[in-house]
Parts: C-alpha cells; sequence; structure tokens
C-alpha cells in the first residue's frame, strides 16, 4: 500500500490512474477536494478495492496520523498543494497554509509513523515529495537549463511557499534521516487539467468561442511534460532514487506561450473546425501581464536519465495532439468543472487584466 496525497487533482490523478493499472498495490489517496480536487477523474476506480479515497487535509495531523497507522504505507506519495501562480498572487494565504503548514504536519506525522517501524520496513520507507521547477526562479534567455544544483530563487507566493516546502523536506532527511525524495517538475499538460492553466483554457475557451487571453508579449518560455511521462518519472525515482536526493524532471519541450496557443488552434482547426470556417488563432487577445510573471524556465533533466534511465516517451507534438483529442471526447468532465466556484475565478481574474487588443 501506498499514500498518495492530493490523488483528486491534475497529475495526483493521473498517477492513481496510471498506478492502479500498473501496479499490483493499492492506493489510499488523501485528498481535500479543494476547487482542484475533482472525484470524477476517479470515477472509473470506484469499484475498484486497491483504491481507497479519504477526503481530509494533510495538516489534519490525526486524521494523517490514523490513516498511516491503519493502513501501514510503504511510502507516501506528496502531490497536496495549491497550485496555480495567479490564485497564489490573488490570494496567498491559502498556499502557505497547505504548501508550507500543511507539508510541515505531514512530514511530522510520516516522521512519527516511520520512527515506529521494524527496522527493516523502516530502511525500505519512502517519502516522495512532488514539486516543481518554478522554485528555481526565472531564466534570461542563453541561460543554461536548471539543474539540481541552480540555486532557488522562488519568485511567486506558490513558487516561494513550494521552494519552503522543499526546504523543510531536505531538512527532515539531514535532521532526523527520514528517507525522502524531491522532484521538481516542469509544466505538465495532459488529460484532467484543471482550465484555469493555460493549455486546458484555451482549448475550453476557443470551443466556447470565447477570446484567448494571452498575458503580456506571449513570449514567456515554459519547458513542458506530458503528465503521463511526469507519472513514469515520479515511479522510477521512487523505486531507484538515492535517499536524500532530488531530481530534476522534464521533456526538453521549451516553448514560448504563443506558440502553445497557435499550436493548439492549429490542432483545433483540424480536428473541429469553427462553424464559420475562420481559424480558432483570431479568438487570440493580448491581455495585461502577470505581475512578477517569470520569463522563462527550462529544466535539464540529464541526472534522471543517467542515474536511473528514465526517458519520456511522448514528444510535444504527440502529447499536445493527445492532449487536444482528450479534450473533444470529454466535454462532459469539462462542462462538470466549470461549475460556480470556475465561472466565479474567471470573472474575477480576467475582468480585472482586461484585453490589451486581438491578436
Ligand atoms: P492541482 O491543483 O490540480 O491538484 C492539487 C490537489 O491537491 C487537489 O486535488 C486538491 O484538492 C488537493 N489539495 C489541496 N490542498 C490540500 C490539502 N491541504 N490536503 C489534501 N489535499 C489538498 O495540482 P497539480 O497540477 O496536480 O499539481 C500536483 C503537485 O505537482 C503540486 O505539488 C504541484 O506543486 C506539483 N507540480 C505541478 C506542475 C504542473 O504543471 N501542474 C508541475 C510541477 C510540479
Ligand atoms: P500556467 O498554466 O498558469 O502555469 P505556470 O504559471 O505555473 O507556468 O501558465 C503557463 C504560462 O502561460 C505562464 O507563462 C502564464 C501564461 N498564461 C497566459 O498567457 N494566459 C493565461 O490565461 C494563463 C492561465 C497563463
Amino acid at each position: 500500500m501506498i499514500l498518495v496525497t492530493g490523488g483528486a487533482g491534475f497529475i495526483g490523478a493521473n498517477f492513481v490512474l496510471d498506478w492502479l493499472a500498473e501496479q499490483q498495490e493499492g492506493v489510499v489517496n488523501l485528498d481535500k477536494l479543494t476547487y482542484a480536487g475533482n472525484l470524477e477523474t476517479l470515477a472509473t476506480l470506484k469499484d475498484v478495492k486497491a483504491h481507497v479515497f479519504v477526503r481530509g487535509d494533510i495538516g489534519d495531523s490525526a486524521l494523517v496520523d490514523k490513516l498511516l497507522a491503519e493502513h501501514q504505507p510503504r511510502a507516501v506519495v506528496n502531490f497536496a498543494a495549491e497550485s496555480h501562480v495567479d490564485r497564489s498572487i490573488h490570494g496567498p494565504e491559502d498556499f502557505v497554509q497547505t504548501n508550507v503548514v500543511g507539508t510541515f504536519r505531514l512530514l511530522e506525522s510520516v516522521r512519527g509513523y516511520w520512527n515506529g517501524l521494524p527496522a527493516d520496513r523502516k530502511a525500505a520507507f519512502r517519502f516522495l515529495h512532488v514539486s516543481t521547477d518554478e522554485v528555481y526562479g526565472s531564466l534570461k534567455t542563453g541561460e543554461p537549463a536548471f539543474t539540481e544544483e541552480t540555486k532557488y530563487e522562488p519568485n511567486s507566493p506558490y513558487s516561494a511557499s513550494k521552494a519552503a516546502s522543499d526546504h523543510l523536506v531536505r531538512a527532515w532527511h539531514h535532521t532526523y534521516g527520514l528517507p525522502v525524495l524531491t522532484t521538481n517538475c516542469s509544466n505538465n499538460y495532459g488529460p484532467y487539467h484543471f482550465p484555469e492553466k493555460l493549455i486546458p483554457l484555451m482549448i475550453v475557451n476557443a470551443l466556447a468561442g470565447k477570446p484567448l487571453p494571452v498575458y503580456g508579449d506571449g513570449m514567456q518560455v515554459r519547458d513542458w511534460l506530458y503528465v503521463k511521462d511526469h507519472c513514469s518519472a515520479i515511479r522510477r525515482v521512487l523505486e531507484a532514487g538515492r535517499l536524500g536526493e532530488t531530481y530534476n524532471v522534464g521533456g526538453w519541450n521549451e516553448k514560448p506561450n504563443i506558440e502553445i496557443v497557435r499550436t493548439v488552434c492549429a490542432l483545433l482547426d483540424e480536428l473541429k473546425p469553427r462553424a464559420d470556417g475562420k481559424p480558432y488563432s483570431e479568438q487570440i487577445a493580448y491581455v495585461v501581464d502577470r505581475p512578477g510573471h517569470d520569463r522563462r524556465y527550462a529544466i535539464d533533466a540529464r541526472k534522471l536519465e543517467r542515474e536511473l534511465g528514465w526517458k519520456p516517451e511522448e514528444t510535444f507534438e504527440t502529447g499536445i495532439r493527445k492532449t487536444v483529442e482528450w479534450y473533444l471526447a470529454n466535454g462532459e468532465w469539462v462542462r462538470n468543472v466549470q461549475s460556480g466556484a470556475y465561472r466565479e475565478w474567471v470573472q474575477k481574474h480576467y475582468a480585472s487584466s482586461a484585453g490589451k487588443g486581438a491578436a
């Protein structure tokens, strides 16, 4: 049995679905079900006995202690977090609560449990913390990609809170000997991605005939990895990663945002042309930039390849096509996540960054 936290979110749910499809080992899935948690993503697991879903907070020590004692997991994989940069700018408090205080409490519960294990299970235990490349800050054009040695320079409330959580995880290893592993991954995309993030937002807005809001000049660069490849990297690090080490995860897919948006538009032109025959790119609208917007992220994932033999399976071209096809085939999932809370966010956020004009 493993304990996964945040397993009803985008990456956590993909991880749980893939894990249960590939391994013989059960999953206890602890998720608070914030706006980003979605049980519908896990609907196919409804009758699967190897999946135990528990609604709760990683910061609820009594609950986490009880789950650990009851299920005796051999590993914890921590996905639970507040994850959206724009939301962290509007309201950083939840980010500090979950990403910093929550991770601290989770570490303490896990430390107590781990200390009580018999020697062989204690030695085999792992705590894998899922983090982001955003902790390294922003790169200038031409600067080499982030390695595991790059110093932390987080710039947003989100990345600062994730950096803090990484430091706690590191310290719990250094001070208490907790057997931890940390992964720092680049931007993910793929099925079940909440449509507040760039790629799914562009797909759902395009199909709804709405503007495609590109921040600033659209030339900010992100390094994109298909979510299933992130999940395979986590499984590999969990299996063979060296204790206390961090591993950068990425697919060498640096692209400016405007290129991503144009690629999505071109795929939709091919797969679901607009009724009026015009290209979806006509809906592109440049809007006011994100405050403190990091210009460029890029991940050097050679350590993971060298030490653990991991490589992504998808190229950006194959992954983005699968993603657009998934959204076209899963309109109901999209409609159901576009709840009142979602509409409220879109209204609040994009009303304050009024359009600068169409492309
Ligand atoms: P997400 O926002 O889609 O999902 C987060 C999940 O955590 C949700 O299901 C939510 O309900 C749950 N959660 C939030 N607070 C919780 C709490 N206090 N206790 C228990 N559950 C809680 O995020 P995601 O994109 O799936 O990201 C998962 C992890 O991967 C995060 O730690 C994030 O920092 C990291 N990460 C994300 C990306 C990316 O591109 N999305 C890239 C690198 C790393
Ligand atoms: P996002 O998906 O929020 O991920 P992150 O900020 O964690 O990298 O954004 C990806 C990039 O797309 C980022 O540079 C901000 C930009 N972006 C837009 O241009 N318009 C949007 O509406 C959103 C949500 C993001």
